[in-house]
């Protein structure tokens, strides 16, 4: 038991990395907080601004309950919702969105950008028409849900990762199932992964690397989600509640439990792959020249259908099974089928059981195939 124990306490602080951005919502005593922020007064954690016309309760909430409860870190989560008035600065797309407030080099290095995401069966989103969800400008990483944007078919209840928009992983998006996730990227390699769990298991790498161009200035990420219009889309008067927790940007190495203090079921104790990165933190200032009005709505007006190119086809779209691996702490016995058995930072298992084989999926990630 003490060793157990110990063994925890260790891989806990050992994997836990720098929080350079903190969006966990843990000083808000409510959504209206976001009014102290504005062009002129740049205060709290997160810039307000793409939105419809109504008060921020109509769009953005807080609570307790809108959290991962697996999440210790963080007091509460956030329900964005979008409806018949989430329009933003005349544009035909529903629209609700937090942007992070920051001086820190959110796009420089090796970085995690966290989050957990979920939705219920009240206010489900719609799956027919696309939506962009915690999406960068550039879309070099994001995901997106529904029927995309020219694929054929008339409705697509999945949840995808899209590098550039195009789909690397998706998984039925079930009601009432935390997704948590963190984008993996290297803004000085050009790379980006994905680390995915449910409810209150350790993240595993489930895609990427992928290069790609991480084009940001730091003030282009969206937390929330974006709505691409159908013709009747303007007038129909759905609503949609999307629910968000445990946002974050760390550097250095990746902090795969969800939140702090998780109690690790007993057969993936201690178990979680492991990776050290050599991406030294970032401290360079960003300049502030980037997060002018004009600047971002021309940069955010680039997502409009009408200018952006879409693929006509989801040729590329596969579903991944998620690895899990059960190997214990004592000693490293092979890794069962599925589990890592290498990569760089791992410390367990380097061998497989009989029937599969360790085999490099990319430098961090070794598994039993
Ligand atoms: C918003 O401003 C109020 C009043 O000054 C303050 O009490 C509150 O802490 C601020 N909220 C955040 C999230 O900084």
């Amino acid at each position: 038991m003490f060793k157990l124990a110990l063994v925890q306490a260790l891989v806990g602080s050992a994997l836990a990395g720098t929080v350079i951005w903190d969006g966990r919502f843990n000083e808000f005593s409510s959504s209206t907080d976001l009014n102290n922020w504005s062009w002129s007064n740049q205060v709290g954690p997160y810039q307000y601004y793409i939105h419809g016309s109504a008060a921020v309760t109509q769009y953005v909430n807080l609570s307790p309950s809108y959290k991962n409860p697996a999440d210790t870190a963080s007091n509460q989560g956030v329900k964005i919702s979008i409806d018949k008035t989430a329009y933003w600065n005349g544009q035909n797309m529903r629209r609700t969105e937090l942007i992070p407030q920051t001086s820190a080099g959110i796009n420089q290095g090796r970085l995690y950008y966290h989050f957990s995401v979920k939705r219920t069966n009240t206010n489900a989103p719609r799956a027919d028409l696309e939506h962009q969800v915690n999406f960068f400008e550039s879309h070099f990483t994001e995901l997106k849900y529904g029927l995309l944007s020219g694929a054929s078919g008339s409705s697509d209840p999945t949840l995808k990762w899209c590098v550039s928009g195009q789909t690397k992983w998706s998984v039925t998006f079930d009601a009432d199932v935390w997704h948590n996730v963190a984008y993996d990227i290297d803004f000085s390699a050009n790379q980006v992964s994905f680390w995915h769990s449910t409810g209150s298991d350790p993240l595993v790498l489930t895609a990427g690397p992928f290069s790609v161009s991480t084009s940001s200035n730091g003030a282009d990420w969206h937390l929330g989600v974006l709505r691409l219009p159908m013709n009747s889309d303007l007038q129909s008067s759905d609503v949609e509640d999307w629910y968000f927790s445990g946002v974050y940007v760390e550097s250095g190495s990746l902090n795969t439990q969800i939140g702090s203090g998780v109690t690790p079921t007993t057969t993936r104790t201690t178990t979680t792959p492991v990776r050290t990165t050599t991406t030294s933190s970032t401290t360079t200032q960003r300049t502030t020249t980037g997060t002018t009005l004009s600047t971002t709505i021309r940069t955010t007006t680039t997502t409009s259908p009408t200018t952006t190119a879409r693929t006509t086809t989801p040729s590329t779209t596969r579903s991944t099974a998620v690895a899990t691996t059960t190997t214990s702490a004592s000693g490293s016995p092979p890794a069962n089928k599925w589990g890592q058995c290498g990569g760089i930072g791992w410390t367990g298992a380097t061998t497989c059981v009989d029937g599969s084989t360790c085999q490099a999926l990319n430098p961090y990630y070794s598994q039993c195939l």
